[in-house]
């Protein structure tokens, strides 16, 4: 199964990638999250893409497009991969369309979680994320059992730099601008499937499987 995660920033796209990533046993790839590690780890790529993503700006396509094209050719992707936060423009689309074409391969579905911008906004405000594992976590809707502490790790959750209000309104226009058109691009390939992003996170789960097949 080869999945591509759309949906604006605070959709739910990785809350439900990690999910199906083991409901599958397919990795689950999520750009932001390999940038975040690099950050983290002060890598050349770290720091360039920080740049670009405190501002909530996109890291340039030159940047990301080897980067996962790479990664989808390692061995663990041989039956399969969840895209998370990749492709986000036009460009990076077409460079992944190119990239599997080359080895008669297409992904499966693109699943688009359909959520307003005013609720993305509340959202963000209550998220916490672990970056050391990833996980993501609301202080209202999907708590941690102990507050404040990775349920995975035992790392210290914190709130995103890029998760500030005016930052998320910045992402959201970028959205709309650049990543929007991603809709249109993957209903033309017969692969766009949508979701109310809105119902609480088992019930998404549930309409995903019931059309993606369990
Ligand atoms: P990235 O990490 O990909 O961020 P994003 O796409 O903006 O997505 P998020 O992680 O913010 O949200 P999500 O949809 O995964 O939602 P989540 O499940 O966490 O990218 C960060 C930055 O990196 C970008 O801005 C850019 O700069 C750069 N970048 C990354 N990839 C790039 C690329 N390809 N090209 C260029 N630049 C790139 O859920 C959000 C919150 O809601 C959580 O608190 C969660 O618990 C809660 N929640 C989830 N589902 C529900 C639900 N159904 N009901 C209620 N609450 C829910």
């Amino acid at each position: 199964m080869k999945l591509i995660m759309l949906g604006a920033p605070g959709a739910g796209k990785g809350s439900q990638a990690k999910v199906l990533s083991e409901k599958f046993s397919i990795p689950h790839i999520s750009t932001g999250d390999i940038f975040r590690a690099n950050i983290k780890n002060g890598t050349a790529l770290g720091v360039k893409a920080k740049e670009y993503m405190d501002k909530g700006q996109l890291v340039p396509d030159e940047l990301v497009c080897d980067l996962v094209v790479d990664r989808i050719a390692q061995a663990d992707c041989k039956n399969g991969f969840i895209l998370d936060g990749f492709p986000r423009t036009i460009p990076q689309a077409e460079a992944l369309t190119k990239a599997l074409a080359e080895k008669n391969l297409k992904m499966d579905y693109a699943i688009d979680l359909e959520v307003a911008d005013e609720v993305i906004v509340k959202r963000m405000a209550g998220r916490r994320a672990c970056l050391d594992c990833g996980m993501t976590y609301h202080i209202e809707n999907m708590p941690p059992k102990v507050e404040g502490i990775c349920d995975k790790c035992g790392s210290k959750l914190v709130l995103r730099e890029d998760d500030k209000p005016e930052t998320v309104l910045n992402r959201l226009a970028i959205y709309h601008e650049q990543t929007a058109p991603l809709i249109d691009y993957y209903t033309k390939e017969g692969i766009l499937v949508s979701f109310d992003g809105t119902k609480a996170p088992a019930e998404v789960l549930k309409d995903i499987l019931a059309r993606i097949g369990e």
